[in-house]
């Protein structure tokens, strides 16, 4: 698509997203980009727009030739995939915000890309507003990104702030969360880790070529932390934080996890509060660089889309580029994390699964242990799928086998 072409749009969905962009377009002219059609799933809910617009027949904006611009604002991951690679084999470019169903389609996705050579992009799906996947694309654009290391769930974010700031209960934190479009549809996606587990997928194809599925990666979410838990972080001066990391522990081998992470004061991580967002990315060459921003909500969200948006107007299409450098980079159990466990009953922690421990708690009413653990066998303990067990790393925990990085 060249810049002389107008954008003419089929929007799909005008939840907190969809409207939002609906009302952001209205106010940016200069795109030159002019929704069409609108397609929502219940007709008989009032809209903020002329009802002309509406429609609820998806092939209606399908097969509209006029249309050359599809973006997609839905949260059913199965509907969106229909429009998404319909959309795209009938020659249209696409803008998608859902992470769900970028991360359970990532190959076909790349297939249909490739074979019928449109663009589409996809910012808003991983971490809202900040430009990850542009910058993974563009900037960081060789061998020397090391990690990326970020809160990219908002949700659980804003629920762990209220609950450890301003003591709010859990079930609490969440419906504020909910009440302000932050959280998905069905929020055991955020509070599991699954939405930043299915983000991490996304992450790991633009950083390291990795066409992986939301499952390789191992993910805990917020559900099991105890609130002995934020005694222990207090003391030892850590914020407990959603954490997904993509660490590379040798030439061809990273570490994928979402895992509830004890982060320190030094770490840009430590400040991330409510819905923001923020990624460390590591480099060999540039060390750490820090990028912040609103992770979720309707403007933020938008501002993505938007951008997206303005990008097909030069034609912008990813290239992937990282699955071309010739290193097969894969994602590897094959590391050590340090951690630290807390549980009712120690005698539930089989502490055989351990290579060391450091250190040993035994109260009343809870009992922690920390030390260091092989990430296979930490994947595989049956202890941590009971909920009245809970885990967190410790930040940077993975062993990174500095040697087999040549000397610059
Ligand atoms: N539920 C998601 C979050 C929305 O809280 O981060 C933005 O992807």
């Amino acid at each position: 698509m060249t810049n002389d072409k107008k954008l003419i749009i089929g929007l799909f969905g005008f939840g907190v997203v969809g409207e939002g962009i609906y009302r952001v377009l209205k106010q940016t002219p200069t795109l030159q980009a002019e929704i069409k059609r609108i397609c929502i799933k219940h007709p008989d809910k009032e809209r903020n727009a002329p009802s002309g617009l509406f429609t609820t027949d998806a092939e209606l904006l399908l097969n509209d030739e006029e249309i050359n611009v599809v973006v997609e604002l839905i949260d059913d991951a199965d509907a969106a995939w229909h429009i998404v690679s319909n959309s795209l084999m009938n020659g249209k470019a696409v803008v998608s915000a859902n992470k769900k169903m970028i991360a359970a389609h990532l190959a076909e996705l790349l297939q249909l890309q490739e074979d019928n050579q449109t663009s589409f992009l996809y910012e808003a799906a991983v971490c809202g507003s900040i430009p990850v996947i542009r910058n993974l694309e563009e900037y960081y654009d060789n061998d020397m990104l090391n990690s990326v290391t970020g809160i990219i769930n908002g949700s659980t974010n804003y629920i762990l702030t209220r609950m450890n700031e301003d003591g709010m209960p859990y079930a609490e934190a969440l419906k504020l969360a909910q009440q302000l479009g932050f959280a998905e549809s069905d929020p055991t996606l955020d509070v599991q880790g699954t939405d930043a587990a299915n983000k991490l997928t996304i992450i790991l194809n633009h950083a390291y070529g990795i066409v992986s599925a939301p499952n390789d990666i191992m993910c805990k979410g917020i559900t099991q932390l105890h609130p002995a838990d934020s005694v222990y972080a207090k003391e030892k001066g850590y914020s407990i934080k959603l954490v997904a990391r993509a660490q590379r522990v040798n030439h061809t081998d990273v570490a994928a996890y979402v895992l509830p992470t004890f982060v320190g004061p030094m770490s840009q991580l430590f400040n991330v509060r409510f819905e923001f967002n923020g990624v460390i990315i590591g480099t060999r060459l540039a060390d750490e660089q820090f990028i912040y921003g609103k992770g979720a909500g309707r403007y933020p969200t938008s501002s993505a889309v938007l951008s997206d948006i303005a990008a097909l107007r030069y034609g912008y299409k990813y290239e992937y580029k990282k699955s071309r450098t010739g290193v097969d980079y894969r994602i590897t159990n094959d590391h050590v994390l340090r951690v630290y466990v807390s549980c009712e009953n120690m005698s539930e922690i089989d502490l055989q699964d351990f290579i060391s421990i450091d250190e040993t708690y035994i109260s009343q009413n809870r009992k922690y242990i920390t030390g260091s653990i092989r990430f296979d066998k930490l994947r595989k303990a049956g202890w941590l799928h009971n909920p009245a067990n809970s885990l967190i790393v410790f930040q940077d925990a993975e062993q990174v086998e500095n040697h087999q990085f040549e000397e610059l």
